[in-house]
């Protein structure tokens, strides 16, 4: 068998409400890559789980594009490789599948050549393929991601969410394309609305770092996307509204949805009449109940 490296990539969810392309949140709902070199210059690709019938198998595979990309990049793309994808993120649902395939693909791929690249390169690279940085970047790093394009590169920080807080996801049974969900947003907003979102991130940042959940009620509103999404997302308002009946501090479109995920105080049930919001417009959802992913993208050492 020739060398095989294991990355286990968490799921993410992109804005928390007003944080449009710049906050990310790392979630623990894994994607394992596996990637094995082989003779020759073939690449073959197996995959399991979300996506299983739906995924390319050939090289237009988004997690084989990055590898390959990433191996070309290092010069060592005369060796061909097997890639085996185990996927738990639902795809196309506001979670970040495209995002941990790109990191998956990248981190995998450098860790086979040799460690060659940083952090920061393989986030520059990861955010040309997929367009904006939020899920990327929380999917590297983990914990809760703040980024943005600096004068020459990506700046970014982390922070950890204090403990306390209940994540429960709501995935609806239909997807929506992250290409047509930013088709749909306007080229300008008014200044007003731009305002109102800098004030809200500044508070959710400071409600996660210092555990004062109270600010939530207000710091997760937006008003820079969700109200121009909820035209691809049927019963988006209604399942907020519901989050907040079961007692959640709010609720928000997760990425460029359909999930919903609520955060809650750690007793509070709010899964199933959000779920209900939807399941009233005949649309089935499943609820996950999830926790931040504090080590971002990390190398297993499970056996396949
Ligand atoms: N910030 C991106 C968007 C996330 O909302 O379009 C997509 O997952």
């Amino acid at each position: 068998m020739g060398k095989q490296v294991i990355v286990k990539v968490p799921a993410t969810t992109a804005n928390l409400g007003p944080g449009f392309d710049v906050l990310g949140m790392a979630l623990n709902l894994y994607n394992t890559v596996v990637l094995e070199e082989m003779d020759g210059d073939c690449q073959l690709i197996e995959v399991k789980g979300e996506g299983e019938a739906l995924l390319p198998r050939d090289n237009s595979n988004l997690a084989a594009r990055a590898a390959s990309s990433l191996l070309f990049s290092a010069g060592y793309s005369n060796h061909g490789y097997k890639l085996y994808l185990e996927n738990q993120i639902p795809l196309m649902s506001g979670l970040g599948s495209s995002a941990a395939a790109i990191i998956g693909g990248l981190v995998a791929a450098n860790i086979l050549a040799g460690s060659p690249f940083s952090d920061q390169d393989i986030l520059k690279m990861a955010i040309e393929i997929e367009g904006h940085p939020d899920n990327v970047a929380a999917a590297l790093l983990g914990g809760v991601v703040i980024v943005t394009n600096g004068e020459e590169s990506y700046m970014y920080t982390r922070l950890i969410p204090k403990e306390g807080l209940r994540i429960t996801a709501v995935v609806p049974d239909f997807n929506v394309s992250t290409a047509d969900a930013r088709s749909v947003l306007p080229k300008q907003v008014p200044l007003q609305d731009a305002v109102y979102n800098l004030g809200r991130i500044a508070l959710l940042v400071t409600a996660l770092r210092e555990g004062d959940w109270e600010l939530l009620r207000v710091a997760l509103h937006d008003r820079l996307h969700q109200p121009y999404r909820c035209q691809l997302v049927p019963g988006l308002i209604d399942a907020f509204e519901a989050a907040l009946e079961s007692g959640a501090y709010g609720a928000f479109l997760s990425g460029a949805g359909p999930t919903v995920i609520a955060l809650t105080p750690p007793d509070c049930e709010a899964g199933g009449i959000i779920a209900d919001a939807f399941r009233s417009r005949n649309i089935a959802a499943r609820v996950l109940h999830l926790e931040p992913c504090l080590t971002g993208t990390y190398i297993s050492d499970a056996q396949y």
